[in-house]
């Protein structure tokens, strides 16, 4: 049994409070708060095939540290992941990587959609958290524009009762507006070259597939206003259609070119100060319902590349919760918004067993981000020299204590 002794509860009071375990634990937790553990429904733990950015020992001591102790892993790996063999072989890597860390990471994994392999969506059905469609080209080769494909997979997911999880961007207009600006060196243009109206357009193209198929569908990173509109009449309309936000498109924006050129590079791309702003009452109003870091890391090396050659995504599990408590003394967000954001949306949404897992976390610790001492294997995040106030201090992950 671990005792919690004399923490704060959401609700004000102090407490002591009882965890099923192997262990005797008693942790000593005046003045710190109790939170239910996070759970991230968009991670990017790359394996197999680029153990170099990312592997699973680096990155669940990374989740471990960002107060989270289930995660969601995307399937754009090499080889994608898109068959059941391919599944289950992934999953034997990471449960060995795992063993190896003694961090018992709770983990589901989305299937990638394939045009070639829709028959696979029923195979795995018991086993997969979702159906990740790439309707734009992002890290990796899977990519699914053709209409008729995607119309099949909707179909199939809601017949086997599978969620699909969309990246919206569309291929058509990001490849057309690659063309026009191809050969230029500004960094900046990526912004241009997959704009808000090439997201809002494949957010529209999916919607009405929910409305013809009633599929649940759950669209990873929104990041501009024309997005949450469709979604917020989706909404209306009763559809089964949930929104997720990352915290870089919460906490950065466009200007951040100009202080780190390509390394700003991510999909889809930073927007403008009125879009971000956009997001923050969608989050508000109930519009987004999850927050996922899409915590996608790439080597130092290769964020330094320039434009045309750097890889995009940001690594950001370790920094979730830290962002998000410092967002809450910034008064832009109250503690219980954040509990239903990063953990009882996505467990309901997910439909996941509830589990006993928690964070305990200090809300006056401040705390400055230093990337070398990161534990994600890339070493990097968008975020060096923040000073953050709100850190978790002990993540208990199944019946075990980790101090952070
Ligand atoms: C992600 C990656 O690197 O895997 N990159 C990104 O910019 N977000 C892929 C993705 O989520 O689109
Ligand atoms: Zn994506
Ligand atoms: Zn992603």
């Amino acid at each position: 049994m671990i005792e919690v002794r004399d923490v704060q509860t959401l609700d004000g009071k102090t407490t002591n409070y009882f965890i099923e375990s192997v262990i005797h634990r008693t942790i000593d937790a005046k003045g710190l708060t109790l939170l239910p553990a996070l759970i991230d429904p968009h991670v990017h733990f790359r394996i197999p095939g680029a153990e170099h950015k990312e592997d699973w020992r680096t990155a669940a001591k990374a989740a471990i540290r960002g107060g989270v102790t289930t995660v969601f892993d995307m399937p754009n790996n090499t080889p994608s992941c898109i068959t059941k063999e391919r599944l289950e072989e992934k999953m034997k890597l990471i449960d060995s990587q795992l063993f190896d860390a003694k961090i018992p990471l709770r983990y589901r994994l989305y299937l990638g959609a394939d045009r070639s392999h829709l028959n696979e969506i029923g195979k795995t059905k018991r086993e997969i958290i979702g159906l990740k469609i790439y309707m734009g080209s992002s890290t990796g080769d899977l990519l699914m524009d053709d209409k008729a494909s995607l119309e099949r997979a909707f179909e199939i997911a809601k017949k086997e009762d599978v969620l699909v999880a969309i990246h919206a961007e569309d291929e058509e207009m990001i490849q057309k507006l690659k063309k026009k600006h191809e050969g230029k060196t500004d960094p900046a243009l990526h912004s241009v070259i997959r704009p808000p109206i090439a997201a809002a357009r494949a957010v529209e193209q999916a919607i009405s597939l929910v409305q013809k198929y009633h599929t649940r569908l759950y669209i990873a990173h929104m990041s501009t206003k024309g997005e949450l509109d469709l979604v917020r009449a989706a909404k209306k309309q009763k559809l089964p259609v949930f929104a997720e936000a990352t915290p870089h498109h919460l906490f950065l924006d466009d200007r951040l070119y100009g202080k780190i050129g390509a390394s700003a590079l991510v999909n889809p791309p930073l927007r403008s100060q009125r879009e971000r702003e956009a997001l923050w009452e969608a989050v508000h109003d109930g519009t987004i319902d999850t927050i996922g870091t899409d915590h996608a890391p790439h080597t130092l090396e290769e964020k330094k590349r320039p434009f045309g050659s750097a890889p995009s995504g940001f690594p950001s599990i370790e920094l979730y919760l830290a962002l998000l408590l410092n967002a809450y003394h910034e008064k832009k967000i109250s503690l219980e918004k954040i509990v239903s954001l990063t953990h009882t949306n996505p467990q309901e949404i997910f439909r996941l067993k509830p589990n006993s897992d928690v964070v305990l976390i200090d809300l006056n610790k401040i705390k400055r981000i230093d990337n070398p001492s990161l534990a994600t294997k890339a070493k990097w995040s968008p975020y060096e020299g923040w000073t953050l106030k709100g850190w978790p201090r002990y993540t208990i992950c199944q019946g075990q204590v980790f101090d952070i």
